[in-house]
């Protein structure tokens, strides 16, 4: 397959643009959608053919299962065998929006959609074009973070470009992503949810709806490559800029003198004052929300600024924090400094 045979159109989002990327869809090709989280390459999830070129757009490794995107709780069945008790809970809660549930695939999902697995990831995106999308298309709708493999998951139309320029027939531009990280994927065990990847539905909201929340390991520290993962997009690196990121984990006042003592690094804080005087830096701000909102455009603008090192902010491992801290540990290649 020639991957550059594309002239890439960027659709905006009006009933005439859903319409016309819904065809694109039907004849079996892939585009890149707006979601709430963050972007994604959107094909038939039914169409073998078509899954496939999500994997070569990408340059993905065969065996990390796609999201399945549905619109409609009807859909659900299309992708999935069945819906225990407490997937129906957080189904009510958290859909529309940022939570993937694994589950039992249905007969008719084919392997290449699922990795493999005999489990699928499902979501229901609130993003009204993805919404619209998925009902033109008539079809749940597999999708990936529309980067290219191991570059931060893009947030705008923009970003989806610079990785997938001629790669893909479309993009419709729906604006910048809310949430700005990926969604929360969960499996159950025993009742309870297990957090794979965390995400803005955060372990303090999973455990209001059921009680019990595992983290699992995966999301704090490095999976072991020969050990089969839970979750199979663990196992590779991740959101990696081509500066070497450390996240410091300690006050504002000794980051900033550490910070000092390493001048030409640029500098990765909630606030301006966390910067020592001269230093470049990039803002993501204070609370765990802007800094997920904010984080993958840092990653990305520290490539354009030609940083070789960039010295983070440590956010905190709760809250929404916990998957700024799960994408960020990855980005620095899990290279933390406790001061
Ligand atoms: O917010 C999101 O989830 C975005 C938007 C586009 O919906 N999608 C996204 O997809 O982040 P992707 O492919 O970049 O990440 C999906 C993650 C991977 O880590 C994958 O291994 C995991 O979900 N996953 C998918 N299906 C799974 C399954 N059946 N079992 C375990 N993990 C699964
Ligand atoms: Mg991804």
């Amino acid at each position: 397959m020639n991957l550059m045979s594309y002239q890439t159109k960027i659709l905006d989002d009006s009933p005439s643009s859903i319409k016309q990327a819904a065809e694109i869809i039907r004849a079996g090709d892939i585009v890149g959608i707006p979601t709430e989280t963050v972007y994604g390459l959107a094909a038939d999830a039914f169409n073998e053919n078509a899954v496939r070129k999500i994997f070569a757009a990408k340059g993905r490794p065969a065996d990390n299962p796609l999201i399945v995107h549905i619109s409609r709780m009807d859909m659900f069945f299309r992708a999935a065998k069945e819906l225990p008790e407490e997937a129906l809970r957080c189904a009510e809660r958290f859909w529309p929006g940022p939570l993937t549930m694994v589950l039992p695939k249905s007969e008719a999902l084919p392997y290449v959609t699922s990795g493999g697995l005999q489990t699928v990831g499902i979501r229901m995106p609130s993003h009204p074009a993805a919404r619209a999308l998925i009902e033109q298309a008539d079809t749940p709708l597999a999708a990936p973070s529309a980067n290219l493999s191991g570059k931060p998951s893009p947030t705008s139309a923009a970003h989806v470009f610079e990785d997938m320029n001629g790669r893909i027939p479309a993009i419709i531009d729906g604006g910048e992503c809310r949430a700005g990280v990926e969604s929360t994927v969960i499996c159950f065990e025993n009742g309870a949810a297990r957090i794979l990847r965390p995400g803005r539905v955060t372990a303090e909201m999973l455990r209001s709806a059921l009680g019990r929340v595992i983290i699992d390991d995966g999301v704090l520290h490095a999976v072991d490559d020969s050990a089969p993962a839970a979750s199979p997009g663990m196992k590779y690196k991740h959101y990696s800029p081509k500066a070497e990121v450390y996240v410091i984990n300690s006050t504002a006042e000794r980051f900033r003198e550490y910070a000092k003592e390493h001048t030409g690094a640029l500098c990765l804080v909630f606030e301006p004052s966390d910067a020592p005087d001269g230093a470049e830096f990039i803002c993501i701000g204070k609370s765990g929300e802007e800094q997920a909102n904010r984080l993958f455009a840092a990653l990305r603008e520290a490539d354009e600024r030609g940083a070789k090192t960039v010295l983070a902010r440590c956010p905190q491992k709760s809250g929404v924090g916990l998957a700024v801290y799960n994408r960020l540990i990855r980005a620095a290649a899990f290279r933390e400094i406790t001061l």
